[in-house]
């Protein structure tokens, strides 16, 4: 039974993937400093070794190392116009907390280390579907530390030998995911918005488009790079979506009959450091790990709005 370390564990993907581990039995550790992760996320996670700490705390990620097998690294301030209004914390967070936790991971004797690193990478390269072979173009200070983070995934890979796989994920959605804050993802933030009745904002003429992927079939292919072959995944890097894309105004007609909302939806400026379009080829994870992303944008977008209306339901006396 390989042990597990989750770095940004109480986050939206990193408590699925706990979920997940717990459920099938692994040993979970998890690290999260709750800057964005929520104590809420962790309430079902009991049997998990919880410890908060930051990223930049090398004794606490030291000793969060101490006899783990494959580290599944989530932790990051995970936003793109955070980054750009605020680079420096994104900027410690995204690069140097990945390098810490190469440099201690190393040291610990970790085998693998698995990386959320992300499609921002691609940036305005107008090529569709992005394929994992074209030269990244990052537009975001959050684009170019996530992209570094990859990088010296390759690096460490390469002269120390340690297995690493860089997973970029395009636009996870699902359970979980913070819907209340001003940087929380689109579709966490309008499914909650439109259950509520409020008036959802989209940024620029809602054209933009996105390769969505429901949470379920990241953990799936978490799972699958943390227990593929080195042969197969080692220093290499992978999309991980599912080749279809949508855009706003499409989804929000979807989100429309799954919330029932009736309302207006707002349009504003568009944001800085956007990119237009975003498509996935998936052959490579397919090939590699045999991923299989099972759950579709309509059949994930219903789980995801019925889970929120969870949230809302009143309290049992
Ligand atoms: C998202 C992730 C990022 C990941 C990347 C991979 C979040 C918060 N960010 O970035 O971590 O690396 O995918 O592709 O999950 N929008 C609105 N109205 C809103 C909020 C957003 O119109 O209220 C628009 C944005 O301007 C953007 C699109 O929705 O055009 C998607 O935005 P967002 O959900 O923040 O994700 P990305 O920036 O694509």
């Amino acid at each position: 039974m390989a042990r597990y370390l989750i770095t940004g564990a109480a986050g939206f993907i990193g408590s699925n993937l706990a979920r997940a581990l717990l459920q099938r039995g692994d040993a979970v550790r998890g690290l999260d400093n709750l800057s964005t992760g929520r104590r809420e996320n962790l309430t079902d996670l009991k049997g998990m070794d919880f410890r908060q700490a930051d990223l930049l705390d090398r004794a606490a990620l030291r000793s969060a190392c101490e006899g783990v097998d494959v580290i599944l690294h989530q932790a990051a301030i995970p936003s793109v116009p955070k980054s750009v209004q605020e680079p420096e914390p994104s900027h410690e967070a995204n690069i140097n907390g990945t390098f810490n936790v190469l440099l201690e991971a190393r040291h610990a004797g970790v085998q693998r280390v698995v990386y959320a690193a992300s499609s921002s990478a691609y940036g305005e390269t107008p090529t569709l579907p992005k394929v994992e072979s074209m030269k990244p173009d990052p537009i975001s200070p959050y684009a170019v530390q996530k992209l570094t983070g990859e990088q010296y995934m390759t690096s460490f890979h390469r002269v120390y030998g340690l297995e690493t796989v860089s997973l970029r994920y395009f636009n996870i959605f699902g359970p979980f995911q913070d819907p209340g804050s001003m940087y929380s993802g689109v579709l966490a933030k309008f499914s909650m918005q439109m259950l509520r009745g409020e008036t959802p904002t989209i940024f620029g003429d809602g054209e933009q488009s996105r390769d969505f992927n429901y949470i379920d079939n990241c953990v799936q292919v978490n799972l699958l790079a943390a227990s593929a072959p080195a042969s197969e995944v080692a220093g290499k890097v992978f999309n991980v979506a599912t080749g279809h894309r949508f855009s706003l105004n499409q989804t929000v007609d979807i989100l429309r009959k799954l919330t029932g909302y009736k309302g207006e939806v707002r349009y504003a400026p568009e944001r800085e450091g956007d990119i237009k379009h975003s498509l996935a080829d998936i052959t490579l994870a397919r090939k590699h790990m045999g991923y299989d992303p099972a759950v579709d944008f309509e059949e994930g977008l219903r789980r995801t709005v019925a889970w929120y209306k969870t949230l809302m339901a009143p309290a049992r006396a």
